[in-house]
């Protein structure tokens, strides 16, 4: 099977790259043609015509697409929506029209930006989207462009990525808890931190599961999923528990006070939903997946980290 991964320089492309290197033929883009760690890659830049995205998708010739790459940047997306709508709205379009009538399924990743915030209960796939900013309306766009192509596709909604390396928001407690004696954070946004490489290890096992002689049944679930690690916390939560499992891991020599402040205590250029719990039921159940709990999962994280120093 040959797999194009576009965004193998993200949070979850760079984990893509090790979880669906097994599985197949692997050819990897970033938007400059260079891997972290400055190896060369294939370049695709969404932002680009679609003449250019097409080219690419004809000479790789893939059996699956897996999509990583996504305009992230949710503040400044407010004063880029047609840049953030092209990237990550118009070129997915371009993907999943290219390889529907090829079969070719299409795997992309969405988010909990696409709610509104408001439920009183973890989001299902079926529930009404209202995205509060221009990043959660791209991303919408995206998923209903790929809809739209007809082709095999997953939509694998996840929510508050982090990981060992990248820009998030586990590294940057960690380097203002090198700092500061006390850490200001929001109580009041309550969601489920969740590692980019629980996203990648369960891509993985998706795939396989679909494909395990390396070709997809036609009748295969597709669809839209939710994904992210169990339970949930607010910023705040995550903060206090990163402080002392990076304590206890020797990461920092003490843990800062992290105090709760409310949203409107910190004001940001994009507004974001309260509440973005998702309900990762459909998945857990559809594959089989077995997905850990926020808390446990950090663990991991920090313990990746410490081997790293
Ligand atoms: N991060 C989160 O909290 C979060 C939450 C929910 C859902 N998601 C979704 O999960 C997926 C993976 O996100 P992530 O956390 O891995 O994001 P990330 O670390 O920001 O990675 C996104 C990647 O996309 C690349 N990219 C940006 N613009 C591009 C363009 N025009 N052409 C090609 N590549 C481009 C970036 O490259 P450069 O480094 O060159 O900019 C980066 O390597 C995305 O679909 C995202 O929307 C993320």
């Amino acid at each position: 099977m040959r797999i194009l991964l576009l965004g193998a320089g993200g949070q979850v492309g760079f984990e893509l790259m090790r979880a669906l290197g097994p599985l197949g033929e692997l050819r990897v883009t970033t938007r400059d043609g260079l891997l972290p760690g400055g190896a060369t890659c294939l370049r695709a830049d969404l932002a680009d015509s679609d003449a250019a995205l097409i080219t690419l998708l004809d000479r790789s010739a893939p059996d699956l697409i897996v999509n990583a790459a996504a305009y992230t940047a949710v503040d400044r997306a407010e004063d880029e929506p047609v840049l953030a709508q092209r990237i990550n709205g118009a070129a997915v379009g371009t993907l999943g029209r290219w390889a529907a009538p090829r079969g070719v399924p299409v795997i992309h990743y969405s988010t909990d930006y696409v709610f509104d915030g408001r439920g009183a209960r973890p989001w299902r796939e079926d529930d009404a989207t209202a995205p509060l900013n221009a990043y959660g309306a791209s991303k919408r766009s995206g998923e209903q462009a790929l809809i739209a192509a007809a082709g095999p596709h997953l939509i694998l909604r996840t929510a508050w990525v982090y990981a060992a390396r990248g820009h998030n928001f586990l590294r940057s407690m960690l380097r203002l808890a090198a700092e500061r004696d006390v850490l200001r954070v929001v109580d009041d946004q309550i969601g489920a931190p969740t590692p980019a490489r629980l996203i990648a290890n369960a891509t993985a096992a998706i795939v396989a599961r679909l494909a395990p002689c390396g070709i997809f049944a036609a009748d295969a679930p597709w669809g839209i999923y939710h994904l992210t690690a169990g339970g949930q916390t607010s910023w705040c939560g995550f903060a206090r528990a990163i402080v002392q499992a990076a304590q206890r891991a020797g990461l920092i020599v003490r843990a800062p006070e992290v105090q709760a402040i409310a949203s409107t205590d910190y004001p940001t250029r994009a507004r974001r939903p309260a509440w973005s719990v998702l309900d990762c039921t459909r998945a857990q159940d559809t594959f089989a997946l077995r997905l850990p709990s926020w808390d446990s999962a950090l663990d991991a994280v920090i313990g990746e980290l410490a081997t790293l120093r």
